[in-house]
């Protein structure tokens, strides 16, 4: 029997008694409402989540196959999203745009965030109204018109607004090279972001200098800390943002790989530094890094700079090849992390009950506006 003091904090901390089950118990749990809600309900799991959560996923990907795959998903009537905010912001605008909606006489999909704390560090540098200001000072010296805005997908749902607005774009890791070559071929200057390395890579890789390439500090002076001479020369201005768990990647770390293993290939994702890509062998989204690995012979030896979880999942699942971890330190995303099976559990069950928690809803202007934005990042790839 519930005693009055267990259903009080029940009440409070609805997430409580999940908290005390095991595992086995979990996943026991989500996978009777799996079976129940059937095609109905769609778990998109990112390449960073834990194992147990991840083993539960319909479908796994990157950041830009996570955005098809609710965008294109005609039977689901529900989204649990194992993810980052920004993430499932992008699959409520893209399974609830109007020609979804007209097909469903109407019907929106929940899309649910299991914690709402998941949030993504990198997303949270640039905001809108920092966005908007550089704008307005950027316009004080050179002409908007012909600047492109290009945000990177990690970025809040005002952000892509932004860009909808403007005539802008998103970009994932997958897609940065043909949204650079899109956005440059229609306008003379790009401002990107909120990741620095991932522009600065992109760019780089497509010979544009370092010297046309100002950083934009939003807490800076004017100008974002730049003249207007600099902000003149530019091709690519870039935002001062990075992930904090790929900065953590070093160029030291590669050349003791190197120095222990000559034969060693290293892989890296783009929001590493400039000095640790310009050292790597090969580049890529967590897609692309997963299917390098894939593709390699036995016997391969890796060095990877990505997410732990996701590299520890390389090892398990390959070990016909040899992959260690780039860094010495353990590099996790610490939100990614706040998805876990009593988490899961809890949003599955509430779902099925009719209950739903944690849903993710961008409001209708901000989502018409950024769904311009996305529409263009899933053209180019
Ligand atoms: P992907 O685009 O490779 O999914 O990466 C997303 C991300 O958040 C990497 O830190
Ligand atoms: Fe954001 Fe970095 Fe985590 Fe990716 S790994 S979700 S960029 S904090």
């Amino acid at each position: 029997m519930t005693t009055p003091i267990a259903a009080l904090v029940e009440a409070t901390y609805p997430l409580q008694p999940y908290r005390s089950l095991d595992n086995e118990t979990l996943t026991a749990r989500i996978q009777a409402v799996r079976t129940a809600m059937g095609r109905r309900l769609l778990i998109l799991g990112h390449h960073y989540q834990q194992d147990e959560v991840i083993a539960l996923a319909d479908l796994r990907g990157d950041s830009y196959r996570l955005s098809e795959l609710a965008a294109s998903d005609r039977e689901c009537r529900a989204i649990v999203f194992c993810g980052v905010h920004f993430m499932a912001e992008t699959a409520d605008i893209l399974a609830n745009r109007p020609e979804c909606l007209a097909e469903r006489g109407g019907q929106r999909i929940p899309v649910i965030l299991p914690d709402l704390a998941a949030g993504c560090s990198m997303a949270d540098m640039a905001e809108i109204e920092q966005v908007e200001e550089c704008w307005a000072q950027l316009g004080e010296v050179i002409d908007t018109a012909d600047l492109m805005p290009v945000t990177y997908v990690n970025s809040a749902a005002s952000l892509k607004a932004f860009c909808g607005r403007h005539g802008g774009i998103v970009c994932t890791s997958a897609n940065a090279r043909a949204v650079l070559d899109w956005a440059l071929a229609r306008r003379r200057r790009v401002l990107f972001f909120p990741d620095q390395h991932l522009g600065r890579n992109t760019a780089l890789a497509m010979g544009i200098g370092l010297d046309a390439m100002p950083v934009w500090d939003p807490h800076g002076d004017e100008l974002g800390g730049n003249t207007p001479e600099a902000i003149r020369q530019s091709r690519v201005i870039l935002w001062k943002g990075h992930c904090s768990v790929h900065q953590m990647f070093r160029p030291e770390h590669v050349d003791h790989f190197r120095s222990l293993y000559p034969d060693i290939k290293i892989l890296v994702h783009p929001e590493c530094m400039r000095e640790v890509v310009a050292k790597a062998d090969a580049i890529g989204s967590t897609g692309k890094i997963i299917r390098l690995v894939e593709e390699a012979p036995a016997g391969t030896r890796w060095a990877i700079g990505t997410e732990l979880h996701l590299v520890n999942r390389l090892k398990h699942e390959h070990p016909e090849q040899e992959i260690h971890f780039l860094s010495p330190i353990v590099c996790m995303c610490a939100t990614m992390f706040r998805i876990d099976l009593a988490h899961l559990c809890w949003a599955v069950e509430n779902l099925a009950a009719g209950t739903p928690v944690n849903v993710i809803r961008v409001d209708d202007q901000t989502a018409s506006d950024a769904l311009k934005s996305l529409r263009r990042m899933l053209e180019v790839k």
